[in-house]
């Protein structure tokens, strides 16, 4: 079961322009040798072999979790990033407020002192993969230089690698999206490594003009898998705006009726608030024959087709999907998905070899080993409040193995959007669901979004901010611009998708959720399929369309009318006050806020 990685120090491309760039990095980081990754089963294998030798994979009890492994990374690199991630556009004003900007030459100086001899002892791993299916007119490519064999093993999952992607580099002259990741751990002339290399120093660059992604110091999600926010968001955003697309952080669907009638639709929730969970979900039973499939879980690549059609794509082909709260009741798709092939990031190791997380099992179990290693009892857990596995721990597995998958999730040309669905995460205000009256009333909507913070990035945990179209951490440039593309995509459209937002972290005066979620996610989305198709109908409000009670199925849900009142009560105070942080939203990004929001915003007011 041993096998060693035979460094293929040849290069499996001849572009000159690639082949130039890996030797000047070569120079600049001087790695102890140089692999070009063909993304083979063979190099899968004898990467894990050795990532287990050196103790950063833990393989699981291949009865029980076949193909399946488990790291744990250093406690300090756990989450994304968001004060050491930059825009490095030449202007500040490119960047706007919403992203961090740092001045492209003098954070170029400052990385390549970090990066000077910064591979030293270890591999440099040549690793090319294709966001969107290979030859499709959505997809890009890119190539990242790493030298964590930790994140080439997850981008085996959760993009398309390897020799095709060299063949696609050397067919066409297409610009590739070079990404250059170092863990910033050089190792001495006998150093003994550590498990998770990383560097207390850490940064997330990206230079919107040159298409170009830099990261140093950390090996974990989006801080490392460069496909994924960096390119697949922050720079995909960039080549949206200018060539006419949008890439958002946005699962797709599809919906099945009983008759057969196929409906895709697109959501953005920030992150952890739901995209997995919505993506992958099971109809309760007494909807029957109503069918959800999963196109992606995560980000969408959306352009109009020539008769004027929203498409859209996954560009991944893995979900890095968080752990805790997935279990066989809240999404069963998921845990069929990472039965096999996953490797689990930051839960918890239980003695035989498997894995657990707050809210897997009724249960915990009696004993484990915590995401820090630590010995973990549901005692030990009371006492000192320490969850067993990290909150942001997360599981990376093939969409391909996901029981829901959708037949068409690799099509080329995508798949038609109908609706477009935004959502966060609100103990109060925002109702369940409400439809925005048109496209740019709907812009609106996703653009003044808010959302409790979660565990997916350092900092304050529960505290509403905007997170316009769940876009905050992800959009490359200037939101006031970023607006204006979304109002401006409409004049492609012949029929534009409709718009809806929603809301299942409600909660009473009891501080209990009011919507039991999840499965019953499925009579939302079943309306909102009807509105779509002129099926169904909704009450006009001050916000939107709405659905009364007697509009949406309540077969197999004991859920009261009063219930459902308090759920979907719009409070003409609060929101005043939610319009009021609009209002700061729109200060911070005046100089470039298309008027169209100002107007959305005094028609909303003249509602209220
Ligand atoms: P990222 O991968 O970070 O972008 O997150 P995501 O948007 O895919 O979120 P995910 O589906 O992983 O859900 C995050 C957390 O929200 C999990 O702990 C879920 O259990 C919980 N969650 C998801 N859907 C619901 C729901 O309908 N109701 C409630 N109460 N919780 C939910
Ligand atoms: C998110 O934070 O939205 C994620 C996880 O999907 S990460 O890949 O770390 O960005
Ligand atoms: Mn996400």
């Amino acid at each position: 079961m041993n096998s060693q990685l035979q460094i293929r120090t040849e290069p499996l491309s001849r572009n000159p322009h690639l082949l130039r760039w890996v030797e000047k990095i070569t120079r600049l980081t001087q790695p102890a040798a140089i692999h070009w990754v063909d993304g083979s089963q063979e190099e899968f294998d004898a990467l894990c072999d050795e990532m287990v030798t050196h103790g950063t994979l833990t393989r699981l009890n291949q009865q029980l979790w076949p193909g399946c492994f488990y790291a744990r990374s250093d406690p300090s690199d756990v989450q994304r990033l968001e004060d050491r991630t930059f825009i490095c556009s030449y202007s500040r004003e490119a960047a706007g407020p919403n992203n961090n900007w740092a001045e492209p030459y003098e954070m170029r100086r400052h990385l390549r002192r970090l990066y000077d001899g910064c591979m030293r002892g270890r591999t440099m791993y040549v690793l090319p993969f294709s966001m969107g299916p290979l030859r499709s007119p959505f997809s890009h490519i890119g190539v990242q230089l790493t030298d964590s064999p930790y994140v080439v093993a997850s981008l085996r999952t959760m993009a398309r690698i390897g020799l095709d992607v060299f063949r696609e580099i050397d067919r066409n002259e297409k610009r590739v999206v070079p990404c250059l990741h170092s863990v910033g751990a050089p190792l001495a002339p006998g150093q003994k490594d550590v498990p998770w290399p990383c560097n207390a120093e850490k940064y997330i660059l990206h230079f919107p003009e040159s298409r170009e992604i830099w990261s140093y110091g950390s090996a974990y999600g989006g801080n490392a898998l460069l496909e994924k926010k960096c390119l697949g968001l922050r720079i995909a955003s960039v080549l949206g705006r200018d060539h006419g697309w949008l890439a958002e952080h946005m699962l797709i669907l599809g919906v099945e009726d009983p008759h057969g009638e196929k409906t895709y639709v697109a959501a953005a929730f920030p992150s952890a608030c739901g995209k997995t969970n919505f993506a992958m979900m099971i109809p309760p039973q007494a909807l029957a024959g109503w069918k959800v499939t999963t196109v992606g879980d995560d980000i969408a690549w959306m352009r109009a087709d020539e008769t004027g059609q929203l498409r859209g794509i996954n560009p991944e082909t893995g979900f890095f999907g968080v752990a805790p709260g997935t279990s066989a009741a809240t999404n069963p798709n998921a845990m069929a998905t990472m039965t096999r092939n996953t490797i689990f990031t930051n839960v918890a190791l239980t003695p035989e070899g498997g894995v657990w997380w707050e809210g897997m099992t009724p249960e915990p179990p009696p004993e484990c080993l915590d995401w820090r290693g630590e010995r973990w009892t549901p005692q030990i857990g009371l006492q000192t409040g320490r969850p067993a596995a990290h909150p942001n721990s997360r599981f990376t597995a093939p969409v391909s193995q996901c029981p829901s998958v959708d037949p068409q999730w690799e099509a080329p040309g995508g798949v038609p959007i109908s609706a477009i669905i935004f959502g966060g995460r609100r103990a109060s205000v925002m109702p369940l669901v409400y439809q925005a009256f048109n496209w740019t009333a709907g812009v609106y909507v996703g653009a003044t979004m808010g959302s409790e913070t979660t565990a997916a990035a350092a900092g304050e945990v529960g505290r509403v901010r905007r997170d316009p179209m769940a876009m905050r951490p992800f959009c490359g440039y200037h939101m006031g611009d970023y607006f204006r593309h979304w109002i401006q995509m409409q004049r492609r459209f012949s029929v534009s998708p409709k718009i809806f937002h929603v809301n299942w972290f409600r909660k009473d005066a009891q501080g209990q959720f009011l919507w039991p979620g999840f499965s019953e996610n499925m009579r939302v989305l079943k309306w909102i399929v009807e509105r779509v198709q002129g099926r169904s109908l909704a009450l006009e409000t001050p916000i939107g369309w709405m659905p009364r009670y007697d509009d949406m199925s309540w077969e197999g849900l004991d859920f009261s009318r009063g219930r459902f009142e308090e759920l979907q009560s719009v409070d003409r105070a609060a929101w005043r006050r939610e319009v009021l942080a609009h209002e700061e939203l729109f200060i911070d990004l005046h100089d470039r806020l298309p008027p169209e929001m100002i107007y959305e915003r005094e028609l909303l007011i003249c509602r209220l």
